[in-house]
């Protein structure tokens, strides 16, 4: 708790006054990452190999941009940040205890933009949505990866359009972000890998499923290159008489 309260207050200085809000889930991330280390591991593993994978079949190693860095748990970023010229980690919020471990390591070409990359904004104001356009602006781009974002976008716009009133929230608004996500991913003129978890199941200790959700609102990413299990709440985290398992799959 005290670790918590102490990564909240630092971070509050360096993060831009309309990112604020993010601080408390990022934080919460980082707690709950903690206390799920050993049941995240695997995951984690497999992330930061698909991501590596990706990055050494770039011809060219100039700038590499990580979606939804995070806490950096499933980011290879000290193999990106030799691979490459400069790695840029983009997300909503950079938790002081990252930017210090950054620093720590002497990632001196690593650069950190706040940045929300849903598009939701632009889709509430009736303006095209095209989230990623930003990437065109990036100088020598020859790396992008989506790492473990995607889901967490429809989820934050889910959060945020609860409380709007439903003529405010075009229909299919989730999907659209999707949808947009992937498009935009697949017009950066780079290598790209995305990560994400596409759904998961709730499961009770002798195994049977109690109840799937899709966290890709109904859009098919295709065929996977690779995919696993993550047990985002193990037994133990919520209840013991339940475990939730997100499906992971490599684009
Ligand atoms: C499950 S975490 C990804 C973990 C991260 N790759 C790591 O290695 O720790 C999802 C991340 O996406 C970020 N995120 C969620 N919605 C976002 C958005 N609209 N724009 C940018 N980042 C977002 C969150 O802040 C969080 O850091």
């Amino acid at each position: 708790m005290i670790l918590e309260a102490l990564n909240y207050a630092a971070t509050w200085p360096l993060t831009s006054a309309g990112h604020r809000r993010f601080i408390r889930s990022s934080v919460n991330l980082w707690a709950r990452a903690n206390r799920c280390r050993a049941a995240w591991a695997e995951h984690e593993r497999q992330t930061k190999a698909a991501i590596l994978k990706a990055a050494e079949g770039c011809r060219q190693r100039r700038t590499a941009v990580v979606l939804g860095s995070g806490l950096l748990r499933d980011v290879p970023v000290i193999e990106l940040s030799r691979l490459f010229d400069t790695v840029v980690l983009v997300d909503l919020v950079h938790l002081a205890s990252v930017r210090g471990w950054i620093a720590l390591r002497g990632l001196k070409n690593v650069r950190l933009i706040e940045r929300d990359v849903s598009g939701l904004d632009a889709m509430l104001a009736g303006e095209p949505l095209e989230p990623l356009a930003f990437l065109r602006q990036v100088p020598y781009l020859d790396f992008v990866t989506s790492a473990n974002l995607l889901s967490q976008i429809s989820i934050g716009a889910s959060r945020r359009i609860s409380g709007m009133e439903r003529q405010a929230v075009p229909n299919d608004l989730l999907t659209a972000l999707v949808r947009a996500h992937l498009e935009g991913m697949a017009q950066v003129a780079a290598q790209t890998v995305l990560v994400t978890d596409i759904s998961y199941t709730v499961l009770d200790g002798s195994g049977a499923a109690h109840e799937t959700e899709d966290l890709m609102h109904g859009v098919d990413l295709g065929s996977p290159s690779s995919q696993w299990d993550w047990p985002v709440i193990p037994f133990g985290e919520e209840s013991r008489d339940y475990q939730i398992v997100h499906r992971v799959v490599v684009r």
